[in-house]
C-alpha cells in the first residue's frame, strides 16, 4: 500500500495556483525529501499532504484512501517548535498518547522513554521556555513519534537552528528513524541536507513541475563525500537551477 499519492494535484489560495498537476507517491517507510527555492510550494505540499488544505483538483490519497482532513496517523513536525508552553516537556510529549486514549501511567512511560531516546533524560518536568532551540525541537521530535504516526510530514524543522545543532538534530533524526517503521516526508532547502536524509529527494520547481532524485547510501553519515552521493548532489542542484 502506498503510505501518500498525489495524482495530477492542483494546489493554491485566494491569490492564485501555486502547484499544478503533482504527480508524487511516498514509498512506505522511505524518507522523501522535498527541496526546492523559497516560495515554489513546498509547505503548500505538506500541508495538502496532512489534509489541512484541500486540492483544487486532483486526488490525494493515503494508504488507498481519499484524504479529507488531518489524522494522527499523519504528524506534522514545523520550524516552530508548537510546544505548549505551560506544560512540561513530559507532558507535551504525552498529548498525542492521550489523543490516542493510552492510559495515564502508560503515558508518562512512554513520554519519558522518547524523552530519553532524543537525548532528554532528566529534563522531563522543564517548561519549554527553560529549554534551548535545539532541545525544544527533540521535545517536539518526541512528542511527534510518541503518537506512532504512520507518517510524520517534517517542514523545514531545522531551519532556525544554528548549524552546529542543525548537524546534531540531523544525526538524532538519522538515529531514531533507524528504529521506526514511521514513512517521512521531509521538507528542506538545504540541498545537504536533503541528499543526507532523503531516501530520494524530490525538486519542487515553481511551475509545480516535480523531479525526482534516488540518493545511495541515504542516512549514512561517513558515506556522505563519496561521488555516487556527489554526483546525486550535483543531480539536485541542476534540477533546481
Ligand atoms: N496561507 C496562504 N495564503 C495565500 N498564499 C499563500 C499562503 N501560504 C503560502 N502562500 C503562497 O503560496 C506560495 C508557496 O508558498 P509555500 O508553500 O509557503 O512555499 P515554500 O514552503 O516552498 O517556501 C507562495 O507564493 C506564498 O506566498
Ligand atoms: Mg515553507
Amino acid at each position: 500500500m502506498i503510505p501518500l499519492r498525489m495524482d495530477a494535484v492542483d494546489l493554491g489560495y485566494d491569490g492564485g495556483p501555486v502547484v499544478r498537476g503533482l504527480d508524487l507517491d511516498v514509498k512506505p517507510g522511505e524518507v522523501l525529501a522535498i527541496a526546492g527555492a523559497s516560495g515554489c510550494g513546498k509547505s503548500t505540499v505538506l500541508r495538502a499532504l496532512a489534509g489541512l488544505l484541500p486540492p483544487r483538483a486532483g486526488t490525494i490519497l493515503a494508504d488507498g484512501v481519499p484524504v479529507r482532513g488531518p489524522s494522527p496517523d499523519r504528524a506534522l513536525v514545523f520550524q516552530d517548535d508548537a510546544l505548549l508552553p505551560w506544560r512540561t516537556a513530559r507532558r507535551n510529549v504525552e498529548l498525542p498518547l492521550a489523543i490516542r486514549g493510552t492510559s495515564r501511567a502508560e503515558r508518562r512511560a512512554r513520554a519519558d522513554d522518547w524523552l530519553a531516546r532524543v537525548g532528554l533524560a532528566g529534563q522531563e518536568r522543564r517548561l519549554p521556555g527553560q529549554l534551548s532551540g535545539g532541545m525544544r525541537q527533540r521535545v517536539q521530535l518526541a512528542r511527534t513519534l510518541a503518537g506512532s504516526p504512520r507518517v510524520v510530514l517534517m517542514d523545514e524543522p531545522f531551519g532556525a537552528l544554528d548549524a552546529q545543532t542543525r548537524a546534531a538534530m540531523q544525526r538524532l533524526l538519522v538515529g531514531v528513524l533507524a528504529t521506526t517503521p514511521a514513512t517521512v516526508v521531509f521538507v528542506t532547502h538545504d540541498v545537504d541536507e536533503a541528499v543526507l536524509l532523503g531516501d530520494r529527494v524530490a525538486v519542487l520547481a515553481p511551475d509545480g513541475v516535480c523531479e525526482l532524485v534516488d540518493v545511495p547510501y541515504p542516512r549514512e553519515m561517513g558515506l556522505r563525500d563519496a561521488p555516487e552521493v556527489a554526483a546525486a548532489r550535483g543531480r539536485v542542484l541542476s534540477a533546481l537551477s
